[in-house]
């Protein structure tokens, strides 16, 4: 039984990667390491938190002594890093947190991987030679697009917010243990994911819920930034591909091809909800547009050419089939039963 670290699972991708990977290989004991801040739940592992091959350890990857026992505790042998402060809104205020967690605790996790896997750059420790650490990592590393264009891994780093900033820091320094020590790493820069097990605070969610509240469902500026949204299990297939057959030290971008707009978003989550569980009015009357978030990027579109055609990977939903899933995650979860729609239908 081969032992991983697995940081930061109690979150929204983490905690859709780790069942789909303990059920596709048997042969792995994860172990998940994370802090449980606001963005974390336990119960987003509910499903696996019996099973024999999967440990939980709450704590910080900024703590070096921590690391260090568990990578010798339990003999790990690659690294997949998802843990991370993760919204943009939350790092223009407070954009140390940011800093800390995602530039310091990566800087922390890939240093203690390189000490425990090898004696000297280039040089690994018998027996650890195929030990890996991929990073997860986002499109936002590359900044915003006009009209026209596509994010490759070629694009020049331009990060805009404190977040992509904090991320585009935490890919440098994964870059430079591959270059400077010889370590055996993978990055992968993922556009926007929706779907279960996403934390409130983010778009998707957030048009849900208000939606169902009766509230004002709020969208930033004119409603016309665009993002590339990927199915959640879409970006855990790709993920695994890259882990088991990417080409070490390369970069590989992850997007479904699926440009949407903040307003199309809305109006199909409103449609949706107006045919699951329809009332008097539109749940599109409830949207209503806000201030602009600060500096706000106006596009994002990932170029998933390499990954395709390198890999053989390829999104299975599309947005208009991975949002009905969605919707109906969201249903369950705030136990709208389909009883229920029946009755208000
Ligand atoms: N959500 C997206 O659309 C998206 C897209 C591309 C890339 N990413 C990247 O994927 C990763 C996961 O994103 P997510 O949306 O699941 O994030 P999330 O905010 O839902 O979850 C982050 C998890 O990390 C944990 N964590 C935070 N600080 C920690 C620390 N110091 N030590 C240990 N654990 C800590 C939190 O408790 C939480 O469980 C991040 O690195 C993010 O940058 C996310």
């Amino acid at each position: 039984m081969k032992s991983i670290l697995v940081t930061g699972c109690a979150g929204f991708i983490g905690s859709n990667f780790v069942p789909y990977f303990l059920e596709k290989y048997p042969e792995y004991h994860v172990i998940n390491l994370d802090l449980l801040t606001y963005a974390g739940d336990v119960e987003n592992l509910k499903e696996i938190e019996k099973s024999e091959r999967y440990s939980f350890v709450k704590g910080d990857i900024c703590n070096r002594e921590l690391l260090e026992y568990l990578f010798s505790e339990h003999d790990i042998r690659g690294v997949i890093h998802f843990a991370a402060e993760s919204h943009v809104d939350n790092s223009i205020k407070n954009p140390g947190l940011f800093i800390e967690t995602n530039v310091n605790g990566t800087f922390t996790l890939i240093d203690v991987a390189y000490k425990y896997w090898m004696e000297k750059p280039f040089v690994h420790t018998p027996g650890y030679e195929g030990c890996r650490f991929h990073h997860i990592s986002t499109d936002e590393v590359y900044g915003t697009l006009g009209e026209e264009g596509l994010f490759t891994e070629e694009t020049p780093y331009a990060p805009n917010s404190p977040y992509s900033a904090s991320k585009a820091g935490s890919d440098m320094v994964v870059r430079s243990y591959h270059h400077t020590y010889g370590m055996d790493t993978v990055i992968t820069n993922c556009s926007n994911n929706y779907g279960p097990k996403q934390h409130d605070e983010k778009l998707i969610p957030t048009i849900i819920r208000k939606a169902l509240q009766g509230d004002t469902i709020p969208i930033y500026g004119d409603g016309k930034n665009i993002r590339d949204w990927l199915y959640v299990l879409d970006h855990c297939k790709g993920i695994d591909l890259v882990y088991h057959t990417g080409k070490n030290g390369e970069v590989y971008n992850i997007g479904g091809r699926n440009e949407r707009n903040n307003n199309y978003i809305a109006d199909k989550i409103c449609e949706i909800l107006d045919s699951l569980l329809p009332k008097e009015e539109s749940y599109k009357e409830q949207i209503t547009y806000v201030e602009d978030r600060a500096g706000h990027d106006r596009r994002y579109a990932i170029d998933a050419t390499k990954i395709e055609t390198q890999l053989g990977w390829r999104a299975d939903e599309h947005f208009e089939s991975g949002i009905i899933k969605t919707v109906k995650w969201y249903l369950e979860k705030y136990n709208i039963s389909s009883e229920k729609i029946e009755k208000v239908k």
